[in-house]
């Protein structure tokens, strides 16, 4: 049987259904029964959701969490996250009252602007592009003035835009880099209106003109946005970060972000643990995290190393940790009104403009790295891995409320493995 179909897209929801089961699982009733079960019966809601994107065939649920207590510039939140992964909201929630009792979390942002550049190539001569372009200039920004009127209206549109010549990286490589301010919205439709209306201008005259032969490649925003920019810090004197060997503990902490800074494959990792925060909100805030990802990344090789987002430094006594990172967010526009939880998750935060949403953000990535960094310089990583690990294990294995109770006191002081878990809940059964 062919597993390949055409015309998949015109099915109706349950056709689709029966399609899969019978080309992928024999014709099994039990896949229809694994999707259906997370079909919303209330239908509004389902229909959203079917509507986000195409061939919808089920919903797929994350765990909706929230870690509160964080202050941040004065300010109280709880921060709504959305992950997969056991132990970030608990490392999340146990860093915030720690900060929160050692003057919060300071953060500020650096600057919102956005980039987005119209590809093309060019083989003729240099100056009489650099003329046809100071020339062209003026009209480039005319014809994007119907799409930049609302921007323009909430204090955003475009704030420049430069030819580049690139004939260095690439023969004939040229390209017109434009700079925006997308005030509270992401701005990525907005960006990419705007450089193919300046695309299509930029190209009219020269079929007739000095300038003859430019070939527009593509017009697209770029996903790294270096100059959107967001600082988040915590500082406290060194011997009030540990209840004891605060010198020794604090100075561990910093050679573990030097280490980062020294050796591409820790820094990943690290910045992976960051990312744990930041891709939290960015998914409860309806956010694009793929575009904060790449940005944040390509972030971290801006000195041609992959390096750390965060820095920590011992001055005279005082340890201080920041964190310096890229993110093009937006509290309006896109999913984030559209999406009920990410309404709710917007309204949680007080409806925050993008930049204080940057400011929260910025901070659930750098209390991520601090619980990652401290944890793994003093007890490691595994042993309070290893507690919310034991309690998904004994829910896999269908233990009863009084067996569970009994396995987590067994493995108080024990090593957690997945097979020490089984054998321990096999010989409770069978002594009972
Ligand atoms: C795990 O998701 C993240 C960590 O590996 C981060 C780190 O090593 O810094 C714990």
């Amino acid at each position: 049987m062919s597993k390949a179909v055409s015309g998949f897209s015109k099915l109706s929801k349950s056709e689709k259904i029966d399609w899969l089961s019978a080309t992928f699982f024999n014709n099994s009733d039990k896949i229809k029964k694994v999707l259906q079960q997370y079909w919303n019966s209330n239908e509004v809601l389902q229909n959203l959701h079917d509507d986000f994107i195409e061939n919808t065939i089920s919903n797929f649920y994350m765990p909706f969490a929230i870690a509160p207590n964080f202050v941040i510039n004065g300010k109280v939140y709880a921060i709504p996250m959305v992950i997969e992964e056991s132990s970030v909201v608990a490392a999340a929630s146990l860093v915030a009252k720690f900060w929160s009792t050692r003057g919060g979390f300071k953060a500020n942002v650096i600057s919102t602007t956005k980039i987005g550049q119209v590809h093309f190539m060019y083989k003729g001569d240099k100056q009489d592009l650099q003329n046809y372009f100071s020339l062209k200039k003026k009209e480039l920004f005319i014809a994007t003035a119907d799409i930049t009127k609302n921007m323009r209206k909430r204090g955003g549109g475009i704030l420049d835009i430069e030819l580049r010549d690139k004939t260095g990286n690439l023969a004939n490589y040229y390209q017109l880099h434009v700079t925006f301010e997308t005030a509270d919205s992401m701005g990525a439709n907005f960006i990419n209106s705007c450089l193919e209306a300046v695309a299509n201008e930029f190209k009219k005259d020269t079929l007739t003109g000095s300038v003859q032969d430019i070939q527009i490649v593509m017009s697209i925003l770029s996903n790294y946005v270096p100059e959107c920019l967001v600082r988040a810090e915590v500082s406290c004197k060194v011997e009030d970060l540990y209840a004891e060997n605060s010198k020794i503990l604090t100075e561990k902490f910093v050679q573990a972000i030097q280490i980062s800074n020294a050796e591409p494959h820790r820094a990943v990792t690290h910045n992976k643990g960051i990312m744990n925060g930041v891709d939290a909100v960015v998914l409860a805030t309806g956010n694009d995290f793929r575009a904060v990802e790449a940005g944040a990344h390509a972030y971290a090789s801006k000195t041609g190393t992959y390096k750390s987002l965060t820095n920590a430094t011992i001055e005279n006594g005082i340890f201080k940790f920041w964190i310096e990172i890229p993110l093009a967010l937006g509290t309006v526009g896109g999913l984030t009104k559209l999406h009920p939880l990410s309404k709710l998750s917007l309204e949680l935060l007080g409806n925050p403009s993008a930049k204080e949403l940057m400011e929260i953000i910025a901070v659930a990535g750098l209390a991520q790295n601090f619980a990652a960094l401290r944890a793994l310089t003093t007890t490691g990583i595994q042993k309070g891995h290893m507690k919310m690990h034991l309690t998904n294990i004994i829910k896999q294995l269908g233990a009863s409320k009084e067996e569970k109770v009994f396995l987590i006191d067994y493995f108080e002081h024990k090593t957690v493995t997945h097979n020490a878990v089984v054998e321990a809940y096999q010989k409770l059964v069978k002594d009972k």
